[in-house]
């Protein structure tokens, strides 16, 4: 299991759950969500995806094994009581073994880098493959399209004032032994050029590649339905680096 890597849980919306930041994700998510009317969501941090589904009709399982994720997300859920029946957020990591009812859709945003190993990841499909439903799509975000040369250099991943402060973000990626790489998050806030507190936050990522990931859902009894170059459908060409992957089960698993 990775470490933590989010004890900043709180910042992490200032960045990414701001009202135009899940609609790309959204543009994917919500139609397979409104078919499917359950979904598993792993890895559903401060649930930026799921309360925007769950708002929807949807009934959103959570895994999240980050306290301090689950922290910032009951803390939003507790604004939204209307969504307590659709959502329920289970702590914990690659194994939804409390889960008993089926899932239509099951999705991982931003997660499959914290999976370390092949191991891992077979573990994690196979818990998936478990509830998910023989017509039902499994998406994951984050695949590489080909592997990383050279260390990502500083850069400001967001701003965002509130009153006198501003709060920045910047981040950088060194390539450790590749693919296993080592993210930094830097979390400053600052006043009139000057930073008053700055703290540092360390974790160690892994790139999975397209064809390691289509093999891991093939042993796991998967089928690739479509690669994406982005959320809303873009295409995949020679530019694109992040890929979106919808699988289908298939086989003994699968819708005949
Ligand atoms: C970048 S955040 C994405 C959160 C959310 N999916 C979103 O799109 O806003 C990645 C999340 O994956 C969680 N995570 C890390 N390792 C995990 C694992 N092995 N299984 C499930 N979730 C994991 C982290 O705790 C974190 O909340």
């Amino acid at each position: 299991m990775n470490m933590d890597g989010y004890r900043f849980a709180h910042w992490y919306d200032l960045l990414w759950d701001r009202s135009d930041s899940v609609q790309p994700e959204l543009a994917l998510l919500e139609p397979l969500a409104q078919d499917a009317h359950h979904v598993l969501e792993v890895g559903a941090g401060t649930g930026r995806l799921a309360l925007a589904l769950a708002e929807g009709g949807v009934k959103v399982t959570c895994i999240e094994p980050s306290d301090a994720m689950r922290t910032v997300f009951l803390a939003k859920l507790a604004q939204r009581p209307h969504l307590f029946p659709r959502i329920t957020l289970m702590p914990g990591s690659t194994a939804p073994t409390d889960l008993i009812e089926s899932v239509g859709l099951a999705y991982m945003a931003g997660v499959i880098h914290h999976l370390l190993t092949t191991e891992e990841l077979d573990a994690l499909l196979a818990e998936v493959q478990r509830v998910l439903l023989p017509d039902g799509r499994l998406v994951i975000d984050s695949v590489a399209a080909r592997p990383a040369t050279s260390p990502l250099p500083q850069t400001v991943a967001g701003t965002v004032r509130i009153g006198a402060f501003e709060y920045r973000t910047t981040m950088w990626q060194e390539l450790l032994a590749p693919p296993i790489h080592r993210w930094t998050f830097c979390y400053e806030i600052v006043r009139e050029k000057t930073v008053i507190e700055r703290n540092e936050e360390v974790s160690i990522g892994r790139e999975w590649l397209r064809e390691e990931l289509e093999r891991a859902l093939e042993r796991r009894g998967f089928a690739v339905e479509s690669v994406h170059g982005g959320y809303e459908g873009q295409p995949v060409v020679e530019e694109t680096s992040s890929l979106v992957v919808v699988a289908r089960p298939v086989g003994e698993h699968g819708a005949p």
